[in-house]
């Protein structure tokens, strides 16, 4: 019996139902059923492609990917040659560079992570992480991106503030003039160091205030609630940043952290935050607020065991606005068209929802006015 290729991908449409009954009726002991079953496959693979296209030529705005966590292992490999450092053990242990990092939870893919970033010493560095990123970006039609840093990474390691920037920002410039992307910088504090550290990270950025758009939240949740950085975010607001916060998925006290978010801190998004479906006053706000919720489904699978599609799907639908994007690509191995792609795969999400993801991901962008009715024309016209 011919089956279809890949069959995590048919699970869900009125055709995918039909194939599966196809299947089951034994279709060797009956010609015209083998017919069919033929001509349902090629039509699915032809939709498949068909979505795949579509989604490949979207323009699209991505929020929520972590520079760090571009970093392809064959460009970690270069760069710790060219410092003359030790190629990080994750690297080191693969057998061919193209093949991934290898890691199962949030707790082994942290630990893989930070150690990698020892390769990123100069701003020269920094700027070939960030322009390998939006070259990958332009390929794939991401007209607008907002990339996130991790400083304190780097200056607990003795890399200066001003290298990170400076190549990260050079980066910008280039891929803006010679790709056309559009991008900026939103400083995520770790929160698994303390206030203190976050502080001290905010003072030694206002030299560079123009460069960064926003403030974030990020690294190991627990036990780290966003209250603990309620004067950073204070002081970041006085500054006149705008704010963010990773609610990562299915932590201890999920809710209670999406709500210090939204109420105590006043953030302007939550990067996750897809558990605010188990509290439907705080689904209220959101709604009332126009705010926004920057998914990551393929980080997800990996990290969780789900890839909260279901719940992505349902505040989507509720009129929640969703984004989809990355994360960590480079790790998760999905940048954005397979993210998007799985939405499809796997939580059966339209053409028209695809649209209504990236029209969120555009309205909730932190651009100019102009900047956003422009991307917005550009997929009206699509
Ligand atoms: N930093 C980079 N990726 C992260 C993730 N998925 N969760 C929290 N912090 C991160
Ligand atoms: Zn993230």
């Amino acid at each position: 019996m011919r089956m279809y290729k890949n069959s995590a991908k048919i699970d869900t449409c009125f055709q995918q139902d039909a194939l599966r009954r196809c299947i089951s009726l034994r279709t060797e002991d009956s010609p015209s059923l083998f017919k069919l079953q033929s001509l349902l496959e090629d039509n699915l693979a032809d939709k498949m492609h068909a979505m795949e296209e579509y989604i490949a030529t979207m323009p699209k705005a991505e929020l929520h990917v972590h520079i760090e966590g571009t970093i392809e292992p064959a460009l970690a490999q270069q760069l710790a040659i060219r410092n003359n450092v030790p190629i990080p053990s994750s690297i080191a242990s693969l057998a061919d560079t193209s093949n991934g990092y290898s890691f199962h939870d949030l707790t082994s893919f942290l630990a893989v992570y930070y150690p990698n970033m020892a390769v990123l010493l100069t701003s020269q560095d920094f700027f070939d992480l960030a322009y390998a990123y939006l070259t990958k970006a332009h390929s794939q039609n991401v007209v607008h991106t907002e990339m996130f840093f991790d400083p304190q990474a780097h200056t607990s390691r003795g890399v200066s503030f001003s290298s990170v920037v400076t190549g990260l920002r050079e980066a910008i410039v280039k891929a803006e003039r010679e790709l056309g992307v559009s991008a900026s910088l939103i400083m995520c504090f770790l929160r698994d160091m303390d206030a203190q550290s976050a502080m001290d990270t905010l003072i030694e950025a206002l030299p560079h205030k123009d460069w960064i758009v926003g403030v974030g939240l990020d690294s190991d949740e627990r036990d780290n609630p966003p209250s603990k950085f309620s004067d950073v975010f204070a002081r970041a607001k006085q500054e006149g940043w705008l704010v963010t916060c990773h609610c990562d998925i299915d932590q201890k006290n999920s809710i209670e952290h999406i709500r210090q978010a939204l109420e105590d801190i006043g953030v302007d998004r939550i990067d996750h935050g897809t558990n605010i479906v188990e509290d439907e006053r705080l689904v209220q706000m959101v709604k009332e607020k126009g705010l926004g919720l920057t998914c990551c489904p393929v980080s997800n699978s990996v990290v969780t065991r789900d890839f909260k599609g279901k719940e992505i799907v349902q505040l989507l639908r509720s009129g929640v606005k969703v984004t989809i994007s990355s994360d960590d690509p480079a790790y998760f191995r999905g940048y954005v068209n397979e993210n998007l792609m799985k939405m499809v795969n796997d939580a059966n999400i339209s053409k028209e929802e695809l649209l209504t993801l990236q029209r969120n991901a555009f309205e909730i962008s932190w651009i100019s006015e102009g900047k956003k009715e422009y991307f917005l024309r550009l997929l009206e016209k699509y």
